[in-house]
């Protein structure tokens, strides 16, 4: 249970120098597992242990954390590099658009966090082109919006409106028992992220920030929780 009332025009997450997030407003954090299909493929979301927190609280960057997803100040002894590289172009500036019969689909790879919602049904680049076929259409859309990190944004071709569902301002902590490993943090519903300089990153609905230490895109994930097999201590 979140202790303190939140109050979404406050919310907002700081990357400290080669330090913690700091989070701001009260933002609701909770466990976010990735749940697998019948062929091993990621499908759906589980939502479990929601923390207390308080209004203000930091969360572990560096992945050395022992008290994770909560900072105990081991990036001060580990010599922890934080460095921000993630470009501060907005996301249609990063993204290639590939055009499909109905629907046209933006794709940003370097934002990518390995969470496989795209792979099912032959994956989505494919899929894209058959997006005339209603049932191939909703699996597009079903996949774009599953897509934690906000790789992939999908266009309605004729109304050339964004689809994106409205989603809660929240942070998740995800599980990825599948492939047994941790992942990012998954911030939903367009909480503003400020760099150590000051300045904003673009504001989206879906984004993945590292808390493994290991990305080259910082502050976003990159996957490589993937490779370094990085476990918190929540996984089952
Ligand atoms: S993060 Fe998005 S783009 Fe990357 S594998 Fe997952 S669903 Fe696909
Ligand atoms: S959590 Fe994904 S790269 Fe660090």
């Amino acid at each position: 249970m979140n202790k303190s009332k939140t109050s979404s025009k406050d919310q907002r997450i700081v990357v400290s120098k080669n330090g913690p997030y700091l989070v701001y407003g009260g933002v609701p954090l909770r466990i976010q597992e990735i749940v697998p299909d019948k062929d091993g493929m990621s499908w759906d979301w589980k939502t479990g242990k929601t923390f207390e927190t308080e209004d203000k609280y930091s969360l572990c960057r560096c992945g050395k954390s022992k008290k994770k997803p909560f900072c105990d100040g081991s990036h001060e002894q580990t010599g922890f590099d934080g460095e921000e590289t993630a470009s501060r172009a907005p996301f249609a500036r990063q993204a290639e658009n590939i055009d499909g019969p109905t629907l046209v689909l933006s794709d940003a790879k370097k934002l990518c966090a390995n969470a496989r919602f795209c792979d099912p049904g032959g994956k989505i680049w494919s899929l894209i082109e058959q997006t005339d076929d209603p049932e191939a259409r909703a699996l597009v859309i079903r996949e774009a919006m599953h897509c934690p990190a906000g790789r992939l944004v999908l266009h309605d071709k004729k109304t050339r409106k964004e689809i994106e569902d409205p989603l809660e301002p929240s942070i998740g902590i995800v599980e990825d028992p599948a492939i047994g490993c941790s992942g990012p943090l998954r911030v939903q519903g367009g909480i503003p992220i400020e760099s150590a300089d000051g300045k904003r990153y673009e504001t989206r609905n879906r984004v993945t920030i590292c808390r493994c230490g290991a990305s080259d895109n910082m502050p976003f994930c990159n996957g490589s929780h993937a490779s370094m097999k990085f476990n918190d201590g929540f996984i089952k």
